[in-house]
C-alpha cells in the first residue's frame, strides 16, 4: 500500500482506500465499540444540542465511520439520527453496530463533497428525503419501520468529529464540504467538528517552521498538495490529514455559509483518559451556526 502511494499526490479516492483498509477498519471499528465519546466530546455536545430524546430534532453525522458517534448518541437518549461516511467499509461497521445495539439509526454511503448528488440528501431542506433514499443493507437491518428517513427543512444539527472534514485533499474540497453540510441544514442549525491546530505547542510551531522551509525550497514530500497537508503510516494504515491553523479554519468557515460561535482546543475542555489520548491527537473543536442562507 504504502509502495503504490509513494510518489503520487494524494487524492480523495486514495484517501477512501485507506480508511477501507482492514487495519483502518479494525481501529475506527474497535473505538465505536469500546470506546464511545471522549469526556470534551460530550461536553460540547451538551452545549449545542437540546437535551434527549429530540424526537424533532434531526442530527446529521458526517463522516460518521464505524459509527461511534452516532451510536453513543443514542445510546444518550437521541431518537432522530442519520449518519454518513464515503468508506463503505465503515459504514457497514456502523450498520452492524446499530443492528447490535438495536439503535434506529440511518446510515449511508456518501461524500461530503458530493451530497447533492446522493439521492438521500439531494432534496433535503427543499423537501423530503427522496425516494431514491437507500440506507445500506447492514444499516436498514438496525432502523425499526417508525425511524424517521426525511427532514422535509432541513437538518437540525450536524457533527463532523474526529478530524474527518480535514482529511479531505484540498482547501476547495473541504470548501465543498463546507458547503454542502449547510445547504442540507436548516438556518442557524450548529456545526460541531474538530480539526488539529498547528500552533497548539512550540514543539508544533517549531516543526512548522522547518516545513515552510522545506516547501519554500520545493523540498516538501511530493505526495502533498497544500501547506499544511501530512502523510504518515501507523499501525491503522496510512493516513492523510490536512493540519490548519486557526486563521484557515475562520476564513473557510466565513467563505461557505457558516458564522463562527466558539472554538476551543481540547486540553481546555476536559482531561481525556489515556484510552482516548491513544486513540486520538489534541484537536480544536470548533462550533458555528449556518447563516440564514448558505452560499451557492
Ligand atoms: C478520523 S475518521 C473518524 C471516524 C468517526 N467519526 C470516529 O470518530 O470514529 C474520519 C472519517 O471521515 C470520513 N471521511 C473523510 N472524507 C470524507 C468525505 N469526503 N465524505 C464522507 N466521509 C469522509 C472517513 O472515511 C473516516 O471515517
Amino acid at each position: 500500500m504504502a509502495n503504490s502511494s509513494a510518489i503520487r499526490p494524494v487524492t480523495a479516492a486514495q484517501v477512501r482506500a485507506d480508511f477501507n483498509d482492514l487495519r483502518a477498519v479494525l481501529h475506527y471499528t474497535k473505538a465505536a465499540h469500546n470506546l464511545g465519546l471522549w469526556a470534551s466530546e460530550r461536553l460540547m455536545l451538551e452545549r449545542i444540542l437540546p437535551p434527549p430524546p429530540a424526537a424533532d430534532y434531526p442530527i446529521l453525522e458526517a463522516g460518521c465511520g464505524a459509527g461511534r458517534v452516532s451510536v453513543a448518541l443514542h445510546a444518550l437518549g437521541y431518537q432522530n439520527l442519520t449518519g454518513f461516511d464515503f468508506a463503505r467499509e465503515l459504514v457497514d461497521q456502523a450498520g452492524s453496530l446499530a443492528a447490535e445495539r438495536r439503535a434506529s439509526i440511518t446510515f449511508h454511503h456518501a461524500d461530503a463533497t458530493k451530497l447533492n448528488q446522493h439521492p438521500a440528501f439531494a432534496s433535503v431542506g427543499r423537501g423530503s428525503v427522496g425516494p431514491g433514499s437507500a440506507p445500506v443493507p447492514g444499516a436498514a437491518l438496525g432502523v425499526p419501520p417508525e425511524a424517521p428517513t426525511s427532514v422535509p427543512s432541513g437538518f437540525a444539527a450536524v457533527l463532523f468529529l474526529f478530524n474527518g472534514l480535514m482529511q479531505i485533499p484540498l482547501r476547495r474540497n473541504r470548501r465543498r464540504a463546507l458547503r454542502q453540510l449547510a445547504a442540507v441544514c436548516r438556518p442557524g442549525a450548529p456545526l460541531l467538528f474538530t480539526t488539529h491546530d498547528r500552533d497548539h505547542s512550540p514543539s508544533e510551531r517549531a516543526s512548522w517552521r522547518l516545513e515552510a522551509v522545506r516547501w519554500a525550497e520545493g523540498k516538501q514530500d511530493p505526495r502533498l498538495r497544500e501547506f499544511g497537508d501530512r502523510r504518515f503510516e501507523d499501525h491503522c494504515g496510512d493516513t492523510f490529514m490536512h493540519l490548519p491553523n486557526r486563521a484557515e479554519i475562520l476564513a473557510e468557515l466565513a467563505a461557505t455559509g457558516w458564522t463562527h460561535v466558539e472554538d476551543h482546543l481540547r486540553r481546555d475542555l476536559a482531561k481525556e483518559p489515556r484510552p482516548v489520548r491513544d486513540f486520538s491527537d489534541e484537536c480544536r473543536f470548533w462550533v458555528a451556526r449556518r447563516a440564514e442562507s448558505p452560499l451557492a
